[in-house]
């Protein structure tokens, strides 16, 4: 019965809308029909970040219409999806509440089963999509803009939490680094290329919990540093204009006013390395947690894992330790509506879980991974 069953993934979470069908096979991982994003970034670039309210009115005006586009796209009508797949949580309330609404409607006006998705369970087996998916077990580093995590995964619903992020994810460290370098939002591809052309070791940053053996993360104290960094920056290079010595900054206010004005090659550097800095901590423990579990999988999910430096270190390093990466396909890194599909029919097919009738909804915007 779970075969070539038909599962429709709506994703509302944050800033993306997205939607997609999935089929589940006889033997295998379900397949991706179709899928279809809307990215809000342009609509929230000039606040320098998610405004909420946009986004839920946002997700209402795309949601169906990426729908019909992606019945379109793989020659299939309405009435032949079998489960309605949405994300329950994390996320914000508004936004999700969006996306619970249309698929519990969807789900009760055509008589078909919904089933509320964790999105990070949506990042974790979104490398299932790809051309080279991955096989049980594995350890899971997740690095999304809420999200830092390392998880041992034995099974799909099967996550033991092997250490989080204290404080910021690493996504936010690229977001809020990115932001006081006058680069917008989202900051983490803006900031990845600056990087491109800056000297990775020509500021020291620190590398928090580095040291420790544990698997937790800390990225708050990376911005502060950053930040002092700009303003050290900035004061020496309006010295060296007037001919004053530079007082020594401080991070007194949050401002790194004149930052954007110094020469690109100043500014790529400290780009460069915070990036490293970053990508320096979230190798190291990955690499601690493989050995620790002794596992020769590694999976990485989540936006940050779209990042070029951090995918050619954790290559370098795993390839010395005979460990096998796998990524998602790069355009499903961020959040998209097939992961929140496949993560449905993955739950379906494995009778962890099953669809249900009540269209009573609710949305869970903190949901720990490890409790569901
Ligand atoms: O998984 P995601 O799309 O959304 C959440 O669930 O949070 O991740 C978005 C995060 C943002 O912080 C964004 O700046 C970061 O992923 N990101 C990157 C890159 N692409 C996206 N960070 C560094 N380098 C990138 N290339
Ligand atoms: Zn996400």
């Amino acid at each position: 019965m779970l075969n070539n069953m038909l599962v429709l993934g709506i994703e509302s979470s944050c800033d993306e809308t997205g939607v997609a069908l999935v089929q589940t096979q006889a033997t295998g991982v379900p397949t991706l029909l179709a899928h279809a994003l809307h990215s809000q970034i342009e609509m929230h670039q000039d606040f320098g970040g998610v405004v909420p309210e946009l986004a839920s009115r946002d997700h209402i005006r795309r949601v169906l219409p990426l729908t019909t586009e992606v019945l379109q796209a793989s020659g299939r009508s309405l009435s032949e999806v079998d489960v309605v797949a949405y994300t329950r949580g994390p996320g914000l309330a508004g936004a999700l509440l969006v996306g619970a609404g249309v698929a519990c409607a969807l789900g009760a006006a055509l008589g078909k089963p919904v089933l509320g998705v964790h999105h990070l369970e949506g990042h974790l087996l979104s490398p299932f999509l790809s051309e080279d998916p991955p096989e049980f077990p594995f350890v899971a580093l997740l690095v999304s803009g809420g999200h830092t995590q390392l998880m041992q995964v034995d099974a799909v619903g099967e996550y033991a939490m092997l250490g989080e992020t204290i404080d910021d994810a690493a996504g936010e460290a690229f977001d809020k680094s990115a932001k006081l370098m006058g680069l917008g939002y989202p900051g983490g591809p803006a900031l990845a290329r600056m990087a491109e052309s800056g000297n990775p070791a020509a500021y020291a940053l620190p590398r928090p919990l580095l040291r420790s053996d544990n698997l937790d993360f800390s990225f708050a104290g990376l911005k502060t540093a950053v930040l002092v960094q700009a303003q050290r920056m900035v004061a020496s290079e309006a010295a060296l204009a007037s001919g004053v010595p530079a007082p020594k900054a401080q991070a007194n206010h949050g401002s790194s006013a004149g930052f954007e004005n110094l020469p690109l090659s100043q500014r790529a550097d400290l780009a460069a390395s915070t990036q490293a800095a970053i990508v320096e901590v979230l190798v190291k423990k990955s690499l601690i947690a493989l050995k620790k579990t002794g596992l020769k999988r590694l999976v990485v999910a989540g936006g940050v894992g779209a990042n070029r430096m951090l995918r050619q270190q954790l290559n370098a390093e795993c390839a010395k330790r005979s460990v096998r990466v796998h990524y998602p396909e790069l355009h499903l890194c961020t959040d998209n509506g097939a992961m929140i599909a496949m993560a449905a029919a993955m739950r379906l097919q494995s009778g962890l879980q099953q669809a249900s009738t009540t269209y009573a909804f609710d949305v869970k915007p903190r949901w720990p991974l490890d409790s569901i």
